[in-house]
This record gives structure tokens, C-alpha cells and sequence, in this order.
């Protein structure tokens, strides 16, 4: 092997940095989601994945097709609240993980109306040069995550032990569990969507760890700035 080839080329260097650490830059890329960040953030994702393929078909038989991806309609049935309970404990690990970065600055409170909500679907929101790593959009939605995996929780335990609960309990359980769910697919799919086709470049973050300079400057220019220590003015 020739001593040029043994040398890491400059998006190698980034990713092996990326294990260990993140908000850093290296090698022309900037670090935005170490390993431990992305193996926690696939955990939530796969057990969320398991249980809405094994809970969709025992909630209507409209969805009873999926019990097939899953080994039939008596494994969906067994394995749900299984699913369910790691989803939460990987939930809990993502609270604890990412809880620093996801307090409100002050000009993100309102981030909760609809009209602001729109605003940034639209595009017409500038990203804010005083916030953080995340925008209000993302941490409001990180604090909708943390409260349906509680929500999950407590109204899934009556289901799961039926004879130990009265009937009313377990029917009110029933309807919020429900709500709770819709309420979850929404927001996931529009995450989804935002993660992959709607900004592109952001998708990249939660797999190889890294982000290009002008994406980091054009969605979070307050993080930007704090990593590569530029001024606002200076463009890359
Ligand atoms: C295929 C499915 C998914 C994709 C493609 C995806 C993609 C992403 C990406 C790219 C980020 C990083 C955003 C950034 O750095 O700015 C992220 C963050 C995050 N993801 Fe996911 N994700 C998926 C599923 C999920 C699920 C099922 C949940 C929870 C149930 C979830 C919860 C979160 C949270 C709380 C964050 C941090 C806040 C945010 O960026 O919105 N993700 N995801």
C-alpha cells in the first residue's frame, strides 16, 4: 500500500473524529452528532418502528397487513408492549442525552402557535443568529417526544394488565393511547420529512455525523458561529 492511500482523506478524518466527539470542526466539515448521539437517536427510531408495525393491526383491522412484517397478528400482539417499554427506556437515554442543548431561548417561546409553525414551513422564518444547536421547531418536538413516551407508558400499562385496573380506567387509557399515537405519527412523519427531502444535507447529520459549513451557517448560524468561532459578517 502506497503511504498516500494509508493516509485518511479529509471526509474519512471528520468521520472517525465524529466517533468521540461532536461541535467541532475537521477537515472543512463541521461534527453535529457524535456516535453515542446517533446510536440513541436509531435506538428510538427502530423500537418506534417496531411498535407502529406491531400496534397498528391490533388498533384496526385496516392495518391488519402489517401484523405480516412482523410474524402474524399473535407475535404483533406479544411483541408490542415489549417495543413499547424499549422505546421508552431509549427515550429516556435521548432526555438525558440532548436535554443541555434543548432549553428555549427567549425568542422561541411562541414557537408552539401554528402560525409560527407555518411561518417556518413556508420559509419565510430566518433562522435565528442567536439560537443554539436546535431551532424552537426541533425542541418543541424533542419535549412532544419525551411527553407521548410518558404518555405511552401510563396509558399502556392498564392495557397490559387489564385485571388489575377497573373497566373505566382501562377504557380512558384505550382512547389516549389512540390519541397519543396520532398525535406521534404526525409529528414523526413530518420530522421524517423535514430530516431527508425538505433540507437537504440534514440527513447526513444522523448517519455519518457531519454537515457541510454552509448548511451548519444557513439552518443554525448561532451554533455555526460558536463551533468555527467566525464573525457574523464573514462569509465561507
Ligand atoms: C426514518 C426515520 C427518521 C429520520 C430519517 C430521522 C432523522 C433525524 C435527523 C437527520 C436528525 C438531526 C437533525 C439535526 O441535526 O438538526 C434527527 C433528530 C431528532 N430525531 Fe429523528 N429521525 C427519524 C426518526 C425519529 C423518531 C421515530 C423519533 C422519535 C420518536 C425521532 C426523534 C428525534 C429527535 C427528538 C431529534 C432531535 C430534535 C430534532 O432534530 O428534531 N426521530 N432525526
Amino acid at each position: 500500500m502506497s503511504s498516500a492511500s494509508a493516509q485518511p482523506n479529509r471526509v474519512d478524518r471528520a468521520i472517525v473524529v465524529a466517533r468521540d466527539r461532536d461541535n467541532v470542526v475537521v477537515a472543512g466539515e463541521i461534527v453535529r452528532h457524535r456516535r453515542a448521539t446517533r446510536i440513541i437517536h436509531w435506538t428510538v427510531a427502530l423500537t418506534f418502528l417496531i411498535g407502529l408495525l406491531s400496534g397498528m393491526p391490533i388498533w384496526t383491522p385496516l392495518f391488519g397487513w402489517m401484523a405480516y412484517l412482523v410474524g402474524g397478528m399473535e407475535v404483533a400482539r406479544v411483541i408490542h408492549p415489549y417495543a413499547g417499554v424499549a422505546f421508552v427506556i431509549a427515550s429516556a437515554f435521548q432526555f438525558f442525552h440532548w436535554l443541555g442543548d434543548m432549553h428555549f431561548a427567549s425568542d422561541e417561546k411562541d414557537w408552539w402557535r401554528p402560525s409560527r409553525m407555518a411561518r417556518y414551513m413556508r420559509w419565510e422564518d430566518e433562522a435565528s443568529e442567536e439560537g443554539g444547536k436546535y431551532n424552537g421547531g426541533q425542541k418543541l418536538f424533542f419535549w412532544a417526544v419525551c411527553l407521548g413516551a410518558v404518555g405511552f407508558l401510563v396509558t399502556g400499562i392498564p392495557m397490559w394488565f387489564p385485571l388489575r385496573f377497573p373497566a373505566l380506567l382501562r377504557e380512558i387509557a384505550i382512547i389516549l393511547h389512540d390519541v397519543t399515537f396520532i398525535c406521534f405519527l404526525i409529528g414523526v412523519i413530518l420530522h421524517i420529512y423535514l430530516g431527508t427531502a425538505a433540507e437537504p444535507g440534514t440527513f447526513r447529520a444522523m448517519t455519518r455525523g457531519t454537515v457541510t459549513r454552509s448548511w451548519a451557517r444557513l439552518h443554525h448560524p448561532g451554533w455555526f458561529r460558536k463551533v468555527t468561532g467566525e464573525s457574523r459578517d464573514k462569509r465561507t
